[in-house]
C-alpha cells in the first residue's frame, strides 16, 4: 500500500512516499526548482517520489495534506478582524493565494499531477508529531513540538505508544515561541523562516543583556513551558513586519537593514533570545516529563532545529534520551502526514524494531549511478579520474588533508535542511583559516558563521563531551577540555579578529563558546563517508572534518550532477567528488557564465 504525503503552501514544500509504512522517497521541492524554501505545489517532489516506487499518480492508496486549510484559514480571518482595518493590506494581498489555491489542494492536486482519488488531511502538529515518533527508535516516548504556527497551535504535546500518539494539549496562536524567535530574527536584519540559524550562530558572540527586558515586557513564561506574547509590540497579526516602534524603542534603535554591518547590540540581542527561548524549551520539557513519566522524547517542528537548545534539553533535561525529525520544519510534515495514515488512520503496527530508526540516515533523496555521471561528465567534456574502490576514499581523504576543500557528491541526497555527507563540502577542521576560505570563498556568506564537524562514531566522545549518537547533527555539544586552547579577553574585540583566535586543535569546527554542531558517521547508514573519515584519521590522527551543505548562499542544497559541477565552478572549490569520479578545478575549461550570477539567487 503506498502513500503520498504532501506539505505545501508556506514554507519548504514536499513531498513523501511510504509504501506498507516504509519511507520509500521524501524530498523538499526546493532541490528540483532551485528556489530556497520554495513554497510552492511540490510537483517535481511528487513525480521523484512516484518514480523511485516505479508508480504512476494513480497507483497511491491515500494522498495526505499535513495541514487543514481551512482552519489556518479560519485563523487568518480571526487575526484580521481582531485587528481591523489594520492588517487591510496583507490581508488583501493573501486572499487571491487563498481563495485560488490554499484552500482547493484537492484541485490543485488533480490540476498539477491529475491524480483523481480523495485528499485526506492531518492537522498540521499531528504531522510534525507523527515525524518525530513513528521512525524514532522508540516504542514509546513522549511527543514535544513547537513551531511558528499550524492552523492555531503553535506547540503541542503528547506521547507516542506502539502505533497510537496521543496528543494532550496544544499552545495556540498568537502566543508562540517560534514566532517570538522570528521576530528576533527579523529585527536582527535576517530573513524570517530562513535566517533563524544565523541568528542562533550569532548567539555566541553576545552576553544575554537583553535577556531580563525580553522575560518583563515580551514574554511570560509559565511554570509548564506555555507562554504568553505581549502583544503590544509585535506586529504579526495584521502587518506585513513582525516588530513595530514600540519594540524597537525597546532595544533602543531600529531593525538592522539586511546585509548591513552586525553590531554588538545584535550580537546581545542573538545570546538574549537564545537564552529566552532555552528556558522555556525547557520548561516545556520538564513539565512534559512530569505528566508522561516517559523516559524518552521526541521532537519536531521548526524549534526542534535548534540544535543549541536540544543540546540543553539532552544535557539539563530529565529524559533518558531524544530524538529529533530531521526534517523538523514544514517539509517533514509530508513524511509526518503519510505515516500519520498508516499508523493511526489504518491502525497499521509499526514495522521498524525498537532501538533503531526508520529515517534510515535520512537519506531518502534523489542519487544518481556511476553511469549516469560519466555520461553528464562525457557529454560535456569535463576531465575527470574515475577512482577504484579501493583508492576512492583515500584520495578523497589526502585532498582534505592537503588542504583542498572538496565538494562531496555521494548516494542519495539528505532530507531535511542539513547536509550529512550526501550533498556535502568537506574541508580540514585542523586548519584554522578553514572557516574563512569556506565563508568568503565557497560559500559567500557571513563570515561569523560557524561550521559543523563530521566525527566517526565510536570516536565522536574523544573530541566532543557527547555520549551518544548524532547522526543528524542537530545536536550542539562542546569540544572536550583537554582540546580546548586558551583565550584572550574577548570583551571589546571585533568580530573578525575573535574569530581568527584558534580555539582549539580543531579549530574550524569549535565555535566562540567552545561549541559544536556534531554529526556522528556511523558505517551502516553511510559507508562512502565514513569510510573518507576512516582513512583521513589514518592519514592524519584526526577523526573529524569539516561539512557543511553542498550550496553558495541563497541557494537550495544542490540535487544533480549539474547542479553540483556549476556550484564547483562558481566557488573557489578545489575537487569535486561525483559518486567515484574526481574532478580537479585546475583541469576544468574555463567556467563561462554572466559575471553577476550571484544576483539570481535571493539573499536568506
Ligand atoms: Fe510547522
Amino acid at each position: 500500500m503506498f502513500i503520498l504525503g504532501i506539505s505545501c503552501f508556506y514554507h519548504d514544500s514536499a513531498a513523501c512516499l511510504i509504501q506498507d509504512g516504509h519511507i520509500v522517497a521524501a524530498v523538499q521541492e526546493e532541490r528540483f526548482s532551485r528556489k530556497k524554501h520554495d513554497p510552492g505545489f511540490p510537483k517535481n517532489a511528487i513525480q521523484f517520489c512516484l518514480a523511485e516506487a516505479g508508480i504512476g499518480v494513480e497507483a497511491p492508496n491515500y494522498v495526505v495534506f499535513y495541514d487543514k486549510p481551512f482552519l489556518t484559514f479560519e485563523r487568518l480571518l480571526m487575526s484580521y478582524l481582531t485587528v481591523a482595518p489594520k492588517g487591510l493590506r496583507s490581508w488583501l494581498e493573501a486572499m487571491p493565494i487563498w481563495l485560488g489555491r490554499k484552500l482547493h489542494v484537492h484541485k490543485v492536486l488533480q490540476q498539477e499531477t491529475g491524480y483523481e482519488g480523495d485528499v485526506l488531511f492531518t492537522e498540521h502538529h499531528e504531522a510534525h508529531a507523527a515525524s518525530a515518533f513513528y521512525p524514532s527508535p522508540f516504542s514509546e516516548a513522549a511527543i514535544l513540538t513547537i513551531d511558528g504556527v499550524g492552523e492555531w497551535a503553535t506547540a503541542s504535546y503528547g506521547f507516542g505508544r506502539g502505533n497510537d500518539i496521543a496528543l494532550l494539549k496544544e499552545l495556540h496562536f498568537p502566543d508562540s515561541l517560534g514566532l517570538l524567535y522570528s521576530a528576533f530574527t527579523y529585527f536582527t536584519g535576517f530573513r524570517v523562516n530562513s535566517g533563524e540559524y544565523k541568528l542562533m550562530g550569532l548567539a555566541p558572540y553576545g552576553m544575554p543583556r537583553y535577556k531580563e527586558l525580553i522575560l518583563s515586557e515580551l514574554v511570560d513564561i509559565k511554570e509548564d513551558g506555555s507562554i504568553r506574547l505581549n502583544l503590544s509590540y509585535f506586529d504579526f497579526l495584521g502587518g506585513l513586519r513582525m516588530t513595530n516602534r514600540r519594540f524597537a524603542r525597546l532595544f533602543s534603535g531600529a531593525p538592522r537593514k539586511p546585509e548591513t554591518p552586525i553590531s554588538q547590540r545584535e550580537m546581545d540581542i542573538a545570546a538574549s533570545i537564545q537564552a529566552v527561548t532555552e528556558d522555556v524549551v525547557l520548561r516545556m520539557v520538564r513539565h512534559l516529563h512530569k505528566e508522561t513519566g516517559l523516559k524518552n522524547l521526541c521532537l519536531a517542528g521548526g524549534v526542534a532545529l535548534n540544535c543549541v537548545a536540544n543540546g540543553r534539553i539532552l544535557r539539563e533535561g530529565p529524559f533518558e534520551d531524544l530524538w529529533i525529525q530531521p526534517a523538523a520544519g514544514d517539509a517533514g510534515g509530508a513524511l509526518g502526514a503519510a505515516l500519520s495514515v498508516w499508523h493511526r488512520y489504518l491502525q497499521q503496527e509499526r514495522r521498524d524494531p525498537a532501538g533503531r530508526d526508520g529515517q534510515r540516515g535520512s537519506y531518502l533523496g534523489p542519487s544518481y549511478s556511476n553511469d549516469a555521471i560519466v555520461a553528464f561528465l562525457e557529454n560535456n567534456g569535463y576531465p575527470y579520474r574515475k577512482l577504484t574502490r579501493e583508492e576512492r576514499a583515500r584520495t578523497i581523504a589526502e585532498a582534505i588533508a592537503g588542504g583542498k576543500i572538496v565538494g562531496y557528491f555521494s548516494g542519495c541526497m539528505e532530507f531535511g535542511p542539513r547536509a550529512l555527507g550526501a550533498r556535502s563540502i568537506l574541508g580540514d577542521a585542523r586548519r584554522s583559516d578553514t572557516q574563512t576560505v569556506m565563508n568568503l570563498k565557497i560559500k559567500f556568506r557571513e563570515s561569523f558563521r560557524p561550521f559543523a564537524p563530521s566525527v566517526l562514531e565510536s570516536k565522536a566522545s574523544e573530541y566532543f563531551e557527547l555520549d551518544r549518537p548524532s547522526p543528524y547533527m542537530l545536536l550542539v555539544a562542546n569540544v572536550r577540555e583537554e582540546r580546548r586552547l586558551a583565550q584572550p579577553s574577548e570583551d571589546g574585540r571585533p568580530m573578525l579578529e575573535r574569530l581568527k583566535t584558534r580555539r582549539s586543535d580543531i579549530p574550524a569546527v569549535t565555535h566562540l563558546d567552545y561549541s559544536a554542531r556534531i554529526q556522528t558517521v556511523n558505517p551502516d547508514h553511510k559507508p562512502d563517508y565514513h569510510a573518507v573519515l576512516t582513512e583521513f584519521e589514518k592519514l592524519t590522527g584526526c577523526a573529524v572534518i569539516v561539512n557543511t551543505s553542498f550550496n553558495v548562499r541563497g541557494e537550495p542544497i544542490v540535487c544533480r550532477p549539474k547542479d553540483a559541477y556549476r556550484c564547483f565552478m562558481r566557488t573557489e572549490m578545489d575537487a569535486l567528488v561525483l559518486e567515484d569520479c574526481i574532478l580537479f578545478k585546475e583541469e576544468q575549461p574555463p567556467w563561462k557564465e554572466r559575471a553577476d550570477w550571484r544576483n539570481d539567487l535571493e539573499l536568506d
